[in-house]
Parts: C-alpha cells; structure tokens; sequence
C-alpha cells in the first residue's frame, strides 16, 4: 500500500544515527503492539462473551467520558488495512493479543466452551501477518479477562490460574507453530495494582489483600501456562511481559535512596525475582500472599525470552519533591526520561541472569490531530530517537537486546483515559475510522527503509 508524501525536511534531519542503526540491526526485530480490548471492537458480536472491562466501562464514572472499548478501532473489521499498514511501514514484526473471552466466551467457569468464530479470527489474523512478512508475537492476557470468571473471583481465586493455564494450552495448540513468540501476561503489576488495589483499571477493586493474591496468581497462572505449553509440544518461544521502570532516588539522603529503592523492589523486583529467582524480594514484604509449597518452583519456568514494557522512571523524594523533567512531560504527565531505559536493562542484566530480552512496548501520548493530511507529531519521534539511543547504550553494554516495539501502531482505548489519548505511530478519526499514518510513523519507515539497505549492502540476512 503507498503511503504518501514524504517526511518535513527537519523531521527527516531527525533520522536514527549510524550508530544507534549499526548498534540494533541487522537480525534486529522491529514490530508495532496493540492490544485487543484496546482496538478490536466486536464486543458482543461473533460469540464473543463479556469481559471485566466491558462491565468496568458500563460502571459510570469508571472511564473517562463513559468510553469503552465496543467499536474502539473496528480492529476486528479493518484489521487486513491494519496489518497492511504494518507492512508498508517496513516492520517486520506485529505485538498483538487474543481476547480471551472471544475465544472461550465464559473462561471455562461454565459449559459455554470454545468460540469456532473468535478462534477463526485470530487463525486468519496469524495468516494475515505470515502472508505479509509480520512474524506474529502474540501475548494471551492483556487485561480482558472473562466476567464470568470475574463472577467467581477472577484473579483472587487459584482455580482461575488453572482456567488460564487451560486457555493457554488451547491457544498454543491452535497458533503455537505460526507464531514467532508466546507470551503469557502483559504487565502482572498493573492487573495487581491498578484492578485490585487503587481500583483504577478493571475490575475496580480496593484491597490489598486482593491484590497481594492476585500478583501470585498471576505469576502462578503464567508458570502453569508454560509448563502445559510445553508439555503440549509448542515450540515457539516463550515468556512474559513486565512493566518496568528505572528508581532514582531524589538524593543522596538514606531516605531518599531507600525509597527509591522500596519503590523498585515493589514494582520491579516483586515480580521478576519469583521469575528469575523463584523468590519473592524480602524487601517487599508488605505483599506476603496465600501460596502453597512447590508455588515457588512453578512459576520459575525456563522463559524463552523477557518482554519489557517501558515508558517512563520511578522518581523517589521521601520530601515530596517533584522530578526535575528535563526531558518534559507526555500527555499523560508520565516523565520523559529515555536514559531511564539503559539504567534500567542495565541493572537487571548486572542483577540477573537474564534470558534474551525485547523491548515490547514503548512510546507517548500527545495530543496529535490531522492537519491538511498530516501529523506532525514531532514530539513521539523525539521521544523515539532518544528511547532508540538509550536502547543501543544498553545493548553495547552487553544486554542481549533482540526486539523493539513502538507502543502502538493505532491510537486506541487508553483504558480509563478513554480515546482522549493518542499512543498510535497512526492517527485514527473515530467517527469515521479513517487512519492517517503520522511523521513519527513515516519516520520510523525511513529509519526501517535505511537499514535494510544497509542490511542488504552488507549481505547480511
Ligand atoms: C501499558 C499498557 C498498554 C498501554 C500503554 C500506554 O501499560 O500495556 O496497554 O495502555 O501502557
């Protein structure tokens, strides 16, 4: 598909730098995420069943404006237009995920079984990618958990890991030979935290005891998964997504620093040490969920590879002091603070043995609109670059960096921010669903265009 007009000149003086290129290619992955509540649509239609955030969405005062995801980007309609904009970008890669309760509308809770037309879906969605050269990385748990296993619990109970586990199963057995990378969760934290705890994300709870059981069910359900997967013989990589950030401690005051350092062990550590370790960090004390014996030793899996979802640092002033933003702010008033990235891989490559590394979701909202046919977002492509140079830091450092994934390919349902911010490389008009590919999106095409050149001068594959 041609993408017209070319990037601004300025924009195009922008370009990643020989370094930053000659650093991440050539067997580099490049690749866009989406999620499926966040632009699929289809809520209700073809089997699908209820999920936790159609009920979050109906509950008012829940999402801003009383958005939900019902129509959102009309993924399960436009998606061949979607994957075709992938391509034409030059990437080679597409982060999607499986809405769980279109493929098994009531979770397993009840008798409703497995939906032949969701799981059609993603079977041609997978065909889609493969016939255009998008190697399929797809993650099983963004979030769309069915309400009928809300109904008996959801993540606070331990059948639900079973139910996952199951799920899980099904899915590799149908996709596992197509896909270039099976993930079990994205963000584990959030789920905890921001469903179970502050209450912000579905299903809206406010207890912390809630949230403590669910982080170990979680991580449970995820080394169930793996062990099924592999028992069940799929054999693409597999692993998990985290989110993560880098702690800087506001000064060198022991409080300062401890803090910083709570705060790292409470996010961080609380999830990739029972991973990595098969330990929860004693720093992290206050969490102390229910686990059985031998809870430990499943979820310590073998995983495949780490997904890590980073967008902006931990700032720690045990005096309240505001961060001092160089960088500036996003929309979302999240820091833009790229060397954050490299602190970070670099910590955890010192701290642990770590299994190869993609970066699986990174960028910015801002506050982008059409102008006579563009989008000048120049901001996102900025925050790009710099994340990029920090990238490349940590993989000369010795990181073993293998992929990069631009959070998101569409602007799409921000969760409890509703559509009122904009994530996507594309534009997308809501009334109309007109997508209008933005610079930062041409700008990664050119960087994408350029480095398989050079790829190609060079003769490597
Ligand atoms: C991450 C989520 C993703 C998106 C970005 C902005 O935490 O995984 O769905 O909302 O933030």
């Amino acid at each position: 598909m041609p993408i017209a007009s070319p990037l601004a000149e300025t924009t195009a003086q922008r370009l990643l730098s020989d370094r930053v290129r000659a650093c991440l290619g050539p067997d580099f992955v490049w690749g866009v995420a989406t999620s499926s509540y966040q632009i699929e649509g289809g809520v209700g239609q073809g089997g699908r069943g209820e999920s936790i955030w159609d009920r979050f969405c109906a509950t008012p005062g829940k999402v801003r404006n009383g958005d939900s995801g019902r129509i959102a980007c009309d993924h399960v309609n436009r998606w061949p237009e979607d994957l075709d904009l992938i391509q034409a970008g030059g990437f080679g890669a597409y982060r999607f995920s499986i809405a769980w309760p279109r493929v098994q509308p009531d979770g397993g809770a009840g008798s409703a079984g497995w939906n032949s037309e969701g799981l059609g879906f993603y079977d041609r969605l997978v065909d889609g990618m493969l016939e255009r050269g998008l190697a399929p990385h797809a993650t099983l748990y963004h979030w769309d958990l069915p309400q009928a296993l809300q109904d008996v619990g959801g993540w606070t109970v331990r059948e639900t890991a079973q139910r996952f586990a199951d799920y899980a199963e099904q899915m590799g057995r149908r996709l596992g030979d197509r896909l270039a990378s099976l993930s079990t969760h994205n963000e584990p934290w959030c789920t905890a935290i921001l469903g179970h705890l502050t209450g912000q994300f579905a299903p809206g709870w406010t207890d912390e005891g809630a949230m403590a059981q669910t982080s170990h069910h979680l991580l449970l359900s995820h080394g169930l998964a793996l062990q099924a997967l592999r028992a069940a013989g799929v054999s693409c990589p597999l692993g998990i997504v985290l989110n993560m950030s880098s702690a800087s401690a506001a000064s060198d005051d022991p409080a300062d620093v401890r803090l910083a350092e709570r705060e790292y062990a409470r996010m961080v550590r609380w999830f990739i040490e029972p991973l990595l370790l098969g330990r929860y960090p004693p720093e992290a004390e206050w969490l102390a969920p229910m686990q059985r014996e031998g809870d430990m030793a499943l979820i310590a899996q073998p995983l495949d590879f780490l997904g890590v979802n980073y967008y902006t640092r931990i700032w720690a002033s045990s005096q309240g002091l505001p961060a001092p933003r160089p960088h500036g702010v996003t929309d979302m008033g999240w820091e833009i603070y790229p060397s954050g990235l490299s602190e970070l891989l670099l910590r955890l490559h010192s701290d642990y043995r770590l299994p190869p590394v993609m970066i699986t979701e990174n960028g910015m909202a801002n506050p982008d609109s059409v102008q006579a046919g563009r989008v000048p977002d120049l901001a996102r492509i900025d925050y790009l670059r710099q994340h990029l140079e920090a990238l490349a830091d940590a993989k000369a450092a010795g990181v073993d960096l293998r992929g990069y994934f631009a959070w998101s390919l569409l602007d799409n349902f921000e969760w409890d921010s509703g559509y009122g911010k904009r994530f996507g490389l594309v534009h997308v008009d809501y009334a109309t669903q007109v997508r209008t590919p933005k610079d930062s999106y041409r700008w990664m095409q050119q960087n994408l265009k350029q480095v398989k050149q050079e790829v190609g001068t060079t003769g490597a594959s």
